[in-house]
């Protein structure tokens, strides 16, 4: 592995970023989190282990989110809410089988509003994913290393990730 990470734009919305271990994580989840603005939708997936609440973590971090506020894994939960610049609502819905599931855990409401909604095993949504989104897919590829698929929808996520891998993720 190379110093520098790989980072690449495959078409116009899909964008790969090449993560080193937990401290590069860190730092790509607080540029993410001081990106985030009311109503956003971050949708994590990824192997059991991959990495999406340890990314959660640092997104707080990029939104205020007080260290005493300590961001653990919502899988029993499905939801925990976080006070930083915005509220932040982190939800898994790896126990729920699919749409119905989360349409009855009363848990819509949350997506979309005035908060930012980080929500892990998103595939559980199916239709009921937000038009505007931002999804992240991390594969593990090596012991701390995870490569990264950002694909925003909308124009605003295109934008801001365009930006962050040209001016944040690029060293
Ligand atoms: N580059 C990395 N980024 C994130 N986590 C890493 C990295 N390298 C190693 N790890 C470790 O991998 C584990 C990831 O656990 P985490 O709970 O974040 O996964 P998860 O995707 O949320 O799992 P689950 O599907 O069970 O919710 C942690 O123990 C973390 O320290
Ligand atoms: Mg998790």
């Amino acid at each position: 592995m190379t110093d520098k990470c790989i980072i690449t734009q495959d078409d116009r919305n899909t964008f790969l970023l090449q993560v080193r271990d937990v401290a590069h994580t860190a730092r790509i989840g607080q540029a993410l989190g001081k990106q985030c603005c009311p109503g956003d939708v971050l949708l994590l997936s990824g192997d059991l282990g991959a990495g999406k609440t340890t990314v959660t973590q640092s997104i707080a971090v990029g939104m205020e989110v007080s260290p005493d506020q300590y961001v653990t894994s919502p899988s029993f939960a499905l939801m925990h809410e976080y006070r930083g610049r915005l509220p932040l609502y982190h939800m898994d819905f790896y126990r729920l089988a699919g749409e119905d599931d989360v349409e009855g855990a009363g848990l819509l409401e949350y997506i979309g509003g005035s908060g930012v909604a980080v929500i892990e095993w998103a595939d559980r949504m199916g239709s009921l994913c937000p038009q505007n989104r931002l999804e992240i897919k991390i594969t593990c590829t090596g012991e701390t290393e995870r490569l990264y698929t950002f694909i925003p929808y909308g124009a605003s996520w295109l934008k801001r990730i365009s930006c962050l891998f040209t001016e944040e993720f690029s060293d």
